[in-house]
């Protein structure tokens, strides 16, 4: 159990590369409809890391930014659930990435994997910049700004949540060292109520000098449990505990999202880039003909050669969309050439389009009226800097800033 299983906040953001897809949604999307009702969700469009990679080109990215948040509300994150927000609109990322700056090893930075990988793969653009190799960071920032417990992402994500993690805790151990800390923390202890706090008292006891780890475990589910406590206090008990000083900014957890299989329709990831791309406002029309003519099993040249399914892409997407039968169905006609490619697509074709048909038309209705999203822009953006600006208050103090 960590202090984040109190940590009701959830951050995440997307770069806005246009029109979103099938993979943004089964990998992304999704995940983030079903968190907006269970947790206090903050979604961004992440501007500002379009412009490390695309800062010669960025005249697409406010349009980009505008269709990315059409998609998400049209795929049904709600802005009444969720705050929906624009990275650039929130300055207080960019004090936070610099504040974070001054304590951030270089060689942190230089050995994330996404660092070396991606100047390799983008090898035509000149990224050897500062702004580049500060992305990671930038993201920290993005995550630390909420005091997020959690937050979702990819398997190609969670080293940036570990360095979130390192960063955090390093800001933590040099600035948690408020002046008075034993009394604020032990006057946030006498918050918990008379019986709570001897028992936090007792069991701390246990644990710091007995080095009794059931002791600490018990007293983190006691602080978890505290209804009325504020942040600030409950890092501090959660602090005072194990002998730190304050947590002014709270670890984050990756909520690792399960890995999308949603090839795309040459059989590679789906990725707007290769152009093997479906994308959630498609016309029907054209997802039929995408899926008509998407790669198959090459075995299957005449309709009497036998495949393998797991040699074929539009299998990959049946595992997405169909139930077992119509798999089962696929599949052995698949084997035994009792069905051809374009029958065994044509359930999926189906099922795609009913997924993408509400969509498509809260996409229009969104599209005419942008006045709307916009609003949901503007609004989400000044929730979010209500809440980013309490932690740089707080962060602010730490440091010995808050001269005003
Ligand atoms: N780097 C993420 C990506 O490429 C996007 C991102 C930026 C993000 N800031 C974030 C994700 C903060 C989660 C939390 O997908
Ligand atoms: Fe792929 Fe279906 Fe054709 Fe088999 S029958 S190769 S699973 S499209």
């Amino acid at each position: 159990m960590s202090s984040n299983d109190s940590n009701q906040r959830v951050v995440s953001g997307m770069r806005p590369t246009g029109q979103l897809h099938l993979g943004h949604y089964h990998g992304a999307l999704k995940n983030w409809i079903q968190l907006q009702h269970e947790y206090e969700c903050f979604f961004f469009v992440a501007d500002w890391h379009a412009l490390t990679t695309h800062y010669d080109d960025a005249y697409d990215i406010e349009q980009y930014s505008f269709d990315t948040v059409v998609d998400w509300m049209a795929a049904g994150v709600n802005p009444n659930a969720a705050t929906i927000f624009l990275q650039s609109r929130v300055p207080e990322h960019a004090e936070l990435l610099l504040l974070l700056s001054m304590i951030t090893p270089l060689s942190w930075l230089e050995r994330v994997p996404t660092y070396k990988d991606q100047q390799q793969k983008l090898a035509e653009k000149d990224l050897a910049t500062y702004g580049f190799l500060g992305y990671p960071l930038l993201q920290a920032a993005d995550i630390l700004a909420y005091r997020a417990g959690h937050v979702p992402v990819g398997a190609d994500q969670v080293a940036h949540v570990e360095l979130t993690r390192e960063v955090a805790r390093r800001f933590n151990h040099v600035y948690g060292r408020e002046p008075g800390f034993e009394e604020s923390a032990a006057a946030a202890v006498r918050k918990m109520g008379k019986k709570a706090a001897r028992l936090y008292n007792q069991l701390r006891k246990q644990y710091t000098e007995q080095g009794d780890v059931a002791a600490l475990e018990q007293a983190r589910a006691l602080v978890s449990e505290q209804q009325n406590l504020s942040i600030g206090d409950r890092e501090r008990v959660y602090g005072f505990l194990e002998g730190s000083g304050r947590i002014i900014l709270p670890e984050p957890d990756a909520l690792l999202t399960k890995e999308s299989k949603v090839p795309g329709l040459d059989g590679e990831k789906m990725s707007k880039s290769y152009g093997n791309a479906i994308a959630l406002r498609e016309a029907p029309e054209s997802v039929t003909e995408k899926v008509r003519t998407m790669k198959t099993d090459p075995a299957r040249v005449r309709l009497t050669d036998p495949g393998n399914p797991d040699n074929c892409p539009v299998f990959d997407l049946h595992k997405v969309y169909s139930e077992d039968d119509v798999c089962r169905w696929a599949a052995e006609g698949c084997r035994t050439a009792g069905i051809g490619c374009l029958e065994c697509k044509g359930p999926l074709i189906d099922s795609i389009n009913a997924e993408l048909a509400p969509m498509r038309e809260r996409g229009e209705r969104l599209e005419s009226d942008p006045d709307l999203v916009k609003s949901v822009i503007v609004e989400g953006s000044e929730r979010a800097r209500d809440v980013a600006k309490e932690t740089l208050d707080d962060v602010r103090g730490a440091i010995g800033l808050a001269l005003r």
